[in-house]
């Protein structure tokens, strides 16, 4: 927007507070406007509210800085999500996460159905099976750490493999964050968010988006936007750029208490695995090592107790939310495969664990509260 920043020399924590700022003018807005119109005044770029606006725009240019790239905002994570899907052709082949995130597996096994798309789904973080899925598919859609199994994807081995075999590259980058990777430097075509999580960070909105370095994928989003009509509201968009402002300072807090309270939870008697790849004992500590700058916040892990205790623990905490979602100040829980739709390679016990921002010992007494309660020893 106004300002004059080489953005690549400034670190996150200074690109999420500078970014997206309107010009600098005397008695100016430090901020965006929430820009409340569905059409402009005939002659300018955009024309139309369905087309664009300063509040998305603004936010556009933080994440743009962000991820590097050029992005594209969206009502939801899943809108941006099946933007990159309708880039493919009929009955098109998509290689994607046997158990990635629900929501996604859940439209793609819709389209297999349907033949809109057909889909390979392989259990991603095996390289060796991606490689092998890999030759005549279109895409290659890939999630890392997966949610909820928090495993790590070999993201630059496969995103190179699938770039040589022609592929379009698609990452979801929600659990990691550019705070800790980012897919399109590794080689990716696209890279989508679901914003609704740590970008904005407040668990008081929906909106995803797609960022991209290729000027022709630009535009073939673009128009699946302006002519699909999944936009974000000028509003949604003003409230995740206000996240934004906090988003690295949020991020490097969650990680430190998921880095201390996966490591407690690892030596606690009755949690039979923790899946947190900074833990060095997880199988995926050496991957996540070699080419991420931090391992996120999200734990899940396993108790050793029966389903309907586990659903009284989640139930009972006071400070920890049970809840869907993720990627909140706030820390939020719960067991998985209360969803239907989540896969049957996630266990039953599995708890999905978004640390928040509170402070460490509390959330650990609210977890020892929780079992306690439960009658879980
Ligand atoms: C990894 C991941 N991608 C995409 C989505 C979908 O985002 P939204 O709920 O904003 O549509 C989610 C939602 O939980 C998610 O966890």
């Amino acid at each position: 927007m106004g300002q004059n920043i080489n953005w690549k020399k400034l670190a996150t924590e200074s690109q999420v507070v500078a970014a997206g700022r309107p010009e600098k003018n005397p008695d100016g807005a430090l901020n965006p406007p929430i820009a409340l119109n569905s059409t402009f005044h005939e002659g300018g770029p955009i024309g139309y509210g369905r087309y664009g606006n300063e509040a998305w725009s603004a936010l556009e240019e933080a994440i743009s800085i962000l991820e590097g790239g050029q992005t594209l905002i969206f009502s939801s994570g899943m809108a941006a999500i099946s933007a990159t899907f309708s880039l493919l052709p009929p009955g098109g082949t998509i290689i994607a996460a046997e158990n990635g995130y629900q929501g996604t597996t859940t439209m793609l096994k819709k389209m297999n159905e349907l033949k809109q798309l057909y889909v390979r789904f392989i259990n991603l973080p095996d390289t060796e099976q991606v490689l092998k899925a890999l030759p005549g598919a279109d895409m290659l859609y890939l999630e890392s750490p997966t949610n909820p199994a928090i495993e790590v994807v070999d993201l630059p081995k496969v995103i190179s493999a699938g770039k040589k075999e022609g592929c379009l590259v698609v990452v979801d980058n929600t659990l990691a964050t550019p705070l800790v990777q980012n897919p399109l430097q590794l080689g990716a075509d696209i890279c989508v968010h679901s914003v609704t999580k740590y970008l904005s960070g407040h668990s008081d909105i929906l909106l995803g988006c797609a960022v991209v370095n290729n000027k022709s994928l630009y535009d073939r989003i673009e128009q699946s936007r302006r002519y699909e009509g999944a936009i974000a509201g000028p509003f949604e968009a003003w409230l995740a750029l206000r996240g934004v402002r906090t988003f690295a300072l949020r991020m490097q807090r969650s990680q430190e208490n998921a880095m201390e309270l996966a490591t407690r939870l690892e030596k606690d008697k009755r949690v039979s695995k923790v899946r947190f790849p900074g833990l060095s004992s997880d199988p995926y500590h050496e991957r996540a090592k070699s080419f991420m700058k931090g391992f996120g916040a999200m734990i899940s892990f396993e108790v050793k107790a029966e389903v309907s205790q586990i659903d009284k623990m989640c139930n009972s905490s006071k400070l920890i939310t049970n809840a869907t979602s993720l990627g909140g100040v706030e820390s939020i829980w719960e067991r998985r495969r209360r969803w239907a739709t989540e896969s049957h390679t996630i266990p039953k016990n599995l708890i999905r664990f978004s640390v928040g921002i509170e402070n460490v010992e509390d959330l650990w007494a609210d977890i020892q509260d929780s079992f306690s309660a439960a009658g879980i020893n």
